[in-house]
């Protein structure tokens, strides 16, 4: 819905914390404003009472206030760390995603929003989740920096290449809402531009199953793991294993050969595998090739979404996605067979390139 507050610079509220954001955003603003007037009243008021030069020519001699001095000490003060308390909360609650967040992940790149959902569905440009659920985005990008921004959620955030950056919002009323890349980067910056479909819970379980879906990302993961990129040969157990061990690996504290932990968070299994070199696991000699070039972003995801999933048993190669949704299972039964580009419902032409990202796509498919 494109229908405006009433007051029209201000986009609609549709996230669980707008009225947050909103609320700082007027506190400040009535802040400037009450001071703002006092300051032009008082310097009107005395440019007329005091306009006669020769009874006000010479002031009175104050020698200090205690009184008045503290005040103006005290209370911009106490304005001041009100609007900073204001800012912290407000902040503690966009920039920490809750536990039970519902996952997708954001692949930005000249010009355009790639995303996939946990149960495989790729869009472009186009985002469809369902209202009053948690929302976690995990965001990287495969050239320059954009921002993803949705103005109607009062939420935004970076992407930034080498890196993932994460935003969280939770929808509060269905409706079609702008997204914004609010971060310039080249030409077409402007065009780099989408739309949220907020959806009550039946209609994104309908669009999830009518959506045509890849494989999910831990599968596609999964894939790139054993076949494609021949991690396993080093990495699957068994009396030979060259490499570390991955089972357990996600969260947990890893000594590396130089002394230093480090905690194996999505960063840092995306880095041991474009630099294998610069984290080598402590015991293990620094044999592995580095995968720089040879996988996408979007592919990359897909490794840490597997290897986030890889219990602590041993070979516990599960491919169960503890980020799917409950209840997604109809898009997810149907996302094996949904393999046609045809069936795909985006209408939008940048599909094309969805195609060419597509990590079973031929060209995609070199071992190492
Ligand atoms: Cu992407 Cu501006």
């Amino acid at each position: 819905m494109q229908q405006t507050s009433w007051f029209s610079l201000i986009p609609e509220q549709a996230s669980s914390f707008a009225w947050q954001v909103d609320g700082l955003y007027y506190y400040i603003t009535a802040i400037s404003v009450f001071f703002t007037i006092g300051i032009f009243l008082a310097l009107i008021i005395f440019a007329v009472k005091f306009r006669e030069k020769e009874k006000y020519g010479k002031g009175a001699d104050i020698h200090g206030s205690v009184a008045l001095e503290t005040a103006w000490s005290v209370i911009p003060f106490l304005i001041a760390m009100s609007i900073f308390l204001g800012g912290a909360v407000v902040y503690y609650n966009q920039y920490r995603a809750p536990a039970d967040a519902m996952e997708i992940y954001v692949v930005g790149k000249q010009w355009m929003w790639k995303t996939q959902h946990s149960t495989g569905q790729r869009e472009i440009n186009e985002l469809h989740v369902p209202v009053g659920r948690r929302i976690k985005l995990t965001m990287t990008t495969e050239d320059v920096i954009h921002s993803f921004f949705i103005p109607a959620f009062r939420t935004k955030a970076d992407v930034v290449p080498g890196r993932y950056t994460s935003l969280w919002f939770e929808a509060t009323k269905p409706g079609k809402y702008h997204l914004f890349c609010a971060e310039y980067c080249g030409l077409n910056h402007s065009g780099m531009v989408g739309w949220i479909y907020v959806m009550d819970q039946r209609d994104y379980d309908n669009w999830l199953s009518g959506a045509s879906g890849n494989q999910t990302p831990v599968e596609a993961g999964k894939e790139l793991f054993e076949v494609k990129l021949g991690c396993a040969s080093c990495h699957e157990g068994g009396a030979n294993q060259r490499g570390a061990h991955l089972e357990g690996l996600f969260g947990s504290t890893v000594n590396l050969s130089d002394g230093q932990t480090v905690k194996a968070d999505e960063e840092y299994i995306r880095n041991s595998i474009l630099n294998p070199s610069s984290q080598v696991v402590a015991g293990y000699a620094p044999i592995m090739p580095t995968f720089k070039g040879q996988v996408t972003e979007e592919q990359l995801m897909q490794l840490v979404a597997y290897i986030k999933t890889l219990g602590g048993q041993s070979g516990g190669a599960s491919t169960t996605n503890t980020a799917a949704p409950t209840t997604g299972n109809a898009a997810a039964n149907s996302s094996t067979t949904g393999q046609n580009p045809a069936e795909r419902r985006s209408t939008n032409p940048a599909s094309a390139s969805n195609l060419a990202s597509n990590p079973n796509s031929p060209e995609k498919t070199n071992n190492k």
